[in-house]
């Protein structure tokens, strides 16, 4: 078969399986199987693909047809300007979560502090902890996550990004994780960090059984945040507070209805200068607060 009528083919049967954006998927698919861009369609459309290629591009392009979500079937995707590997058991990274960087980065640059020390608690693939290394090549980062799935993306993404990134491994409901920051020169105090930043789970049970095809592949693990989608924020924000300085900042992603609920979370757990951000559509996105 030659390039274009494949292409026709492709883009038909994304189409017929209800694939949101099918040109998009078939253009990525057709970039990265076939290394053939929309150039290249154009120039070269009537060559003929070798029957092992159109191959390899027909089983993506069923499996695309099937739900698996196209960042899993490029095995990477983009984030922040970087290329972050995923796969299954890992969350893929969100543009909204850009919003949730920009934000900590902007307040670090505010306070002209350039090498502050900063934890990312639930930090998948590492997104957040690689790209705040990266903006910021004198900070101080951790990057603690519990799934041991998610794992072997956050060791792979902090290598191929080059970015010097501690990694915790366990959960953060457990308090025992802070015995990571106790002060060596000070029995049983912890060291104070200058910033707590997190894209936790915050799907509500109802939302739960409500998500579509392509979430569906994703970890639970990475989504549910309990019966009213807060439980980490809760927690994130009474524990966590402890190892966080006078004056430091907390910086959560939320889901587009919980901005108030957060913020009274924060409120009552003692931090000020509480704000809602938003992201480009226009939605609740961000919250932030000092202690
Ligand atoms: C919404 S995802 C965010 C991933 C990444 N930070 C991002 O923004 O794309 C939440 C992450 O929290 C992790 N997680 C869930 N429960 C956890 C826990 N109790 N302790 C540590 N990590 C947890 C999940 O495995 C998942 O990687």
């Amino acid at each position: 078969m030659i390039l274009k009528e494949l292409y026709e083919l492709t883009e038909n049967m994304l189409a017929a399986a209800g694939v949101e954006d099918h040109r998009f998927n078939t253009d990525c698919l057709f970039e990265d199987i076939l290394d053939a861009d929309k150039v290249t369609l154009l120039l070269n459309g009537d060559r003929e693909v070798p029957e092992p290629d159109a191959d390899r591009l027909m089983s993506a392009a069923e499996k695309r047809c099937s739900g698996i979500p196209l960042q899993y079937i490029l095995g990477k995707w983009d984030f922040y300007g970087r290329t972050f590997f995923v796969g299954d058991g890992v969350l893929i990274p969100r543009p909204d979560t850009e919003i949730l960087v920009e934000r900590v980065l902007e307040h670090f640059e505010k306070a002209g502090n350039s090498s502050p020390e900063i934890c990312d608690l639930c930090s998948g693939s590492g997104c957040i902890a690689v790209t705040l290394k990266k903006e910021l090549p004198k900070a101080k980062i951790h990057a603690v996550e519990l799934s041991s799935d998610a794992m072997p993306y956050l060791i792979k993404n902090i290598q191929s990004n080059g970015a010097d990134v501690k990694i915790i491994k366990g959960d953060i409901t457990d308090g025992r994780l802070l015995e990571n920051f106790l002060d060596p020169d000070d029995f049983g105090e912890y060291r104070k960090i200058d910033g707590i930043v997190s894209n936790p789970p915050y799907i509500t049970d109802k939302e739960m059984t409500e998500l579509s095809r392509e979430v569906k592949h994703e970890p639970e693990i990475a989504l549910r945040g309990g019966a009213d989608g807060l439980k980490f924020y809760r927690i994130i924000s009474a524990l966590w507070g402890e190892i966080l300085k006078d004056g430091g900042l907390i910086a959560f992603e939320i889901g587009y209805e919980q901005g108030e609920a957060v913020r009274d979370i924060l409120r009552k757990s003692g931090y000020k200068n509480i704000e809602i951000h938003k992201d480009l559509s226009g939605n609740d996105r961000v919250v932030t607060g000092i202690k």
